[in-house]
This record gives structure tokens, C-alpha cells and sequence, in this order.
């Protein structure tokens, strides 16, 4: 009876999941690479990943910098009836914002705009929204509507809308993002998207989590709890750290045939969807790259040679007690102007390069982050 019980339980949980595919888009790397802009457009917005999380000195800005090689994205409904955006599914952002129909810049014509006028829902707010990158600030306004996720609606969700951009925002897979941080990040005084989505009773279970396949498809975000079909052995829970506003972890050392390399004594990192490599201090990053015998560039791309990627070490993340081992099928990058590896320097971030290998549970109600090796 009891067991029964368990089981309708069971089901009932995870018949409430949501899950959203996510495409790869062609990067902004590829595309830019194609058109021979890639060296001008790396050296007028340099890379600066850790940029979003520094503390903000100005309220609902949200920091950006131009990240090359972001390629997933998801499709969201906005207003009544629902205008389609492709969002980049972000867990180093709270804000969920799209270009509007005024948008003047003229990158805003590679992207679905919102037409306000045609939503029987919208509610114009009152702030501005801006964005920052390094070479200065976008504007837009706010608005309130009703968001449609797979078969889900938010109702009364506080979006911004990008009236200018930055011009690296034309050659993104994506028309705009969809933060998954925590409220503090966020627009002044507005509620999250995931946060309303708990609060409104939508979802089974305070968390979500993410399968990033390193194929074009396959790839999915899942609201409301995990999914035992996209990793294989148990989910290994670690604790927020210094948790303020977004997903921070702490890691013991990184490794590499039990010799420490990088993060010696510990360090904080912050685990995000939205940026493609793992990130690091300068010192830390050049001594793995170093181990690999990698040879950084310019703009902070570190090359190998493609034909010797298989006798590279694996890297290990000690984490919390548990080891993250990646692969340099993980951790290098092949493009068409040749192999690189998945580290750049900043602040510490887990990012794709290390959700790829490991399927990633977000714990709202619990605080914790869970790792577990992706089918
Ligand atoms: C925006 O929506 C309004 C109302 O439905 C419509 O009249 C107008 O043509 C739309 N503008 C564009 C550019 O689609």
C-alpha cells in the first residue's frame, strides 16, 4: 500500500515536469569567422565573463560582455497571443529580456521583435531597463505579460525590452535571455520568471535542471525537477556558497593526475549556463593551459594541436568531496580555425564546457547545486 503510494507519488512528480528542447544555433564565433570579423569584433569587445557578477553600482542594469561561443537556446511565448523568442537560457542573470518592435538599432532585424500593440495582456511598466557591456550602456523600458513555457503561462511577468543593442547581439543564436539566477540580480524590486512560476503553483518542485548534449539537438532544460534519463549514476548535491544572488559554489582544488594545478586551498566558482567555457584567474587558467601545452593568444584563446587532443590529461574538479573528472573531449574545443581549449581567464565559472559533461540540478528550495555524469 504503501509503496503504492510512493509510486503514484512518483509519477505524479515527474508527469508535472516540464521540459523545453534546446537547439544550438550556429555561434556568434562561427558566423563571425565566416565573415572574416571575428579578430575586429574580439578586439572591440574584449572578453570579460565575470563582468556579470560583480557587484552592481547602478540599479537593473544587467552587466553583459560579448561571449563568442554561446550556442543553446530555447523557445518562449510572450503576450496574448504568444510572439515567439529564442532565449538563452541563463543561470548568471535573473532578468528575462527581448528586442521591442522599436528596437533602432539595426541588429535588432537578425531577431524576432515584440510587438506590445498586439498583446491583449501587456502592461507597460514604469522603469527603464539598461544593459551594460564594456563599451557602454543599452536602454529599453519594462513591461509586464504573460509568458508561455512548453504548456506552461507565467502570468504577469516583469520583462525588459531592448530598444538599442549592442551590435555583437547580431550574430547571437538568440533574440534574448531568460535569467535563472536569484531576485537579488534582478530587475529593481521584479520577481524572477522561475520564482512566479513556484509562487503561481506551476511546477511540482522547486528546482530545475539542465542536459546540455554536445549534438545540435537533444539538449533540454527541465522546470519543476530532474530527469534520471540524462545522467547516469546518482546526482551529487553540494551547497551553495556564500549564497547571495546567483549559483555559487565552492571547490576544494582542480587536479590533474593528483597534482594540483589551479584553485590551490579552494575557491569560490559560480556554475552558468550563460557562459560557454570555465573561467578562472589568470595565474590558475595559464598554469592548466600550461599543462596542456596550450600556447594562449591575444584575446585569451588557448590553442592545441587537434591531433594530440587524445593523449591530454583529464582534469579533475574536487568538489564538495566528489571528483569531476573532464575529459579533453570535455574540455577541447574544435573550430574551424583550429583546437583550443575550454579555459579563459577571469573569475571562476562553471560553465557549458562543464555542464555538458555533467547533467546540472538547480535546488531553489534547498540551496544546493547537483552534478551527475550526463548520458
Ligand atoms: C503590431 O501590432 C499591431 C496590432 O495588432 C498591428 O496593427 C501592427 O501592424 C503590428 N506591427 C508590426 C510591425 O507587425
Amino acid at each position: 500500500m504503501k509503496s503504492a503510494f510512493v509510486l503514484l507519488a512518483f509519477l505524479a512528480v515527474s508527469q508535472g515536469l516540464l521540459r523545453i528542447p534546446l537547439m544550438r544555433g550556429k555561434s556568434a564565433r562561427q558566423r563571425l569567422e565566416e565573415r572574416g570579423l571575428f579578430e575586429e569584433y574580439r578586439r572591440t569587445f574584449p572578453y570579460n565573463p565575470s563582468a556579470k557578477f560583480l557587484p552592481r553600482n547602478e540599479q537593473s542594469v544587467v552587466p553583459m560582455t560579448f561571449d563568442p561561443d554561446t550556442t543553446y537556446y530555447g523557445v518562449i511565448g510572450i503576450g496574448t497571443p504568444p510572439q515567439f523568442f529564442k532565449v538563452l537560457f541563463d543561470t548568471g542573470s535573473s532578468d528575462l529580456w527581448v528586442p521591442t518592435l522599436s528596437c533602432t538599432s539595426s541588429v535588432c532585424d537578425s531577431h524576432a521583435k515584440f510587438n506590445s500593440s498586439a498583446s491583449s495582456t501587456f502592461q507597460a511598466g514604469v522603469n527603464p531597463f539598461y544593459i551594460s557591456y564594456n563599451s557602454g550602456f543599452v536602454a529599453g523600458s519594462t513591461g509586464y505579460d504573460s509568458i508561455k513555457i512548453s504548456d506552461l503561462y507565467v502570468e504577469h511577468q516583469v520583462f525588459g525590452l531592448t530598444e538599442t543593442e549592442a551590435v555583437f547581439l547580431g550574430s547571437v543564436p538568440w533574440d534574448g535571455i531568460l535569467g535563472l539566477a536569484f531576485p537579488g540580480m534582478s530587475l529593481d524590486g521584479g520577481t524572477p520568471i522561475f520564482d512566479n512560476m513556484w509562487n503561481q503553483g506551476k511546477i511540482p518542485q522547486n528546482m530545475f535542471s539542465m542536459y546540455l548534449s554536445s549534438s545540435a539537438e537533444g539538449s533540454v532544460l527541465i522546470l519543476g525537477g530532474t530527469d534520471p534519463s540524462y545522467y547516469t549514476g546518482g546526482i551529487n548535491w553540494i551547497p551553495l556558497y556564500h549564497a547571495t544572488n546567483f549559483w555559487n559554489i565552492q571547490i576544494q582544488s582542480v587536479t590533474i593526475n593528483g597534482n594540483t594545478v589551479a584553485c590551490s586551498g579552494g575557491c569560490e566558482a559560480v556554475v552558468d549556463s550563460g557562459t560557454s567555457l570555465i573561467i578562472g584567474p589568470s595565474k590558475d587558467i595559464n598554469n592548466i593551459n600550461g599543462w596542456l601545452g596550450a600556447s594562449p593568444g591575444q584575446y585569451g584563446d588557448a590553442a592545441v594541436s587537434c591531433s594530440y587532443m587524445n593523449l591530454l590529461p583529464d582534469i579533475v574538479f574536487n568538489i564538495n568531496g566528489y571528483s569531476f573528472s573532464l575529459p579533453p573531449s570535455a574540455y577541447v574545443m574544435k573550430s574551424a580555425s583550429g583546437c583550443r581549449t575550454g579555459f579563459a581567464p577571469g573569475t571562476w565559472i562553471l560553465g557549458e564546457v562543464f555542464m555538458r559533461q555533467f547533467y546540472t540540478a538547480f535546488d531553489i528550495g534547498n540551496n544546493m547545486v547537483g552534478f551527475a555524469q550526463a548520458v
